[in-house]
């Protein structure tokens, strides 16, 4: 099996081929193999853009099943005459050799005139959407500014006066003009349910705008290469009810809530101390660093570090204690913090609600 599978690989011409029931074991093993892949495509895949929940997304996904179907019938048909010449013409003992032949108008005509009506038919139905997904947000769009930084996302609400991190709140309904800007490096912005992908550059502001059509949590992901914990940039769109938006939105403009706990009370010295306040802002306290997340309403989020962990006691700490042990290249440091600042750190931010 082995030596069968060895002499597949390397095209061995010296080893003899594996015997006929090696074959049959060989198949055997793809067989289960591939049901085995296929059935791990079966698990939940939720960051898939064919669960659209835009018209943008919507749009996309149209387009892509019209190609994919051109793409399968076409495969299917040019297969499917290959094939079949291969076997009827294939050369058989004492076959004399066939009349050579050179060029056929008819055929050339054909399979050229064939692919360019498909093409220019995918282009017909693509501009439109090309124009109208680049087109100007309209003007009754809520604005959204969405910051890169290496590697999280940063999220500005301006006319509420609202900043936060990793997770996007957008009211169902209403069609969200995102704002995209980056703050080191070129980013690319992508939540698959809610559209296209679309570059966030530095100096330069690009725009995406959309209308969810749905409640729920949508994950997603940077799609440009930014460094060593790009793959760990990812992002979730929240998209609420108005009623549930708007809660959500005058939550995070209340001030903090300075906590009482002695545990928490220590860990907001030593926040403000311990370095932690050159980076990060929490509003109401002298803490206005802007190189990480704002944290006034950090324990209201889901996730933190740029999504990659869930905002539990437990994640929390373990991202405190080696920052760049979770995101390697991550800007923030491991500031050697022992348990007990770990302890009171936590605490102090699980506090800010
Ligand atoms: Cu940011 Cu990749």
């Amino acid at each position: 099996m082995a030596r069968g599978l060895k002499r597949l690989i390397t095209n061995d011409l010296t080893q003899r081929w594996p015997a006929p029931s090696r074959v049959r074991r060989l198949f055997a093993v793809l067989a289960v193999a591939t049901a085995g892949l296929i059935a791990c495509a079966c698990s939940e895949t939720p960051q898939t853009a064919f669960n659209p929940r835009s018209e943008y997304a919507d749009d996309g996904l149209n387009l892509f099943i019209v190609v994919i179907w051109f793409g399968v019938i076409i495969g299917v048909l040019v297969e499917g005459v290959l094939i079949w010449a291969a076997i009827q013409y294939r050369r058989r003992p004492r076959d004399p050799l066939p009349p050579q032949i050179h060029g056929n108008t008819i055929i050339e005509i054909l399979w050229t005139t064939g692919p360019v009506i498909v093409v220019g038919y995918i282009l017909f139905i693509t501009l439109p959407v090309i124009f109208s997904t680049q087109a100007p947000a309209p003007p009754s769009s809520m604005d959204v500014e969405v910051i890169g930084h290496q590697f999280w996302w940063e999220f500005q609400y301006p006319d509420a006066n609202v900043v936060t991190a990793n997770e996007l709140h957008l009211p169902v309904g209403q069609t969200a003009n995102l704002i995209l800007q980056s703050d080191d490096v070129i980013h690319s912005f992508w939540i698959p349910a809610l559209g296209g992908k679309r570059d966030a550059f530095p100096g330069h502001t690009n725009f995406i705008w959309m209308t969810p059509n749905s409640t729920g949590e949508f994950p997603g992901q940077c799609y440009q290469l930014c460094g060593y914990s790009h793959g760990n940039m990812r992002e979730r769109a929240i998209i609420e009810s108005p009623t549930d938006f708007q809660a959500w939105l005058k939550s995070q403009q209340q001030p903090v809530v300075q906590p009482t706990d002695p545990t928490a009370v220590e860990g907001g010295q030593l926040f403000q101390t311990r370095g932690c306040a050159a980076c990060h802002a929490i509003n109401g306290t002298p803490a206005q660093g802007k190189v990480g997340p704002n944290l006034t309403h950090v324990a209201s989020r889901g996730v933190i570090a740029g999504s990659v962990l869930q905002n539990t006691t437990q994640d929390m700490r373990v991202w405190l204690k080696d920052p760049p042990g979770v995101k390697p290249g991550s800007i923030m440091p491991n500031l050697s913090l022992n348990d007990h600042e770990l302890d009171v750190l936590v605490a102090y931010l699980q506090s800010l609600k």
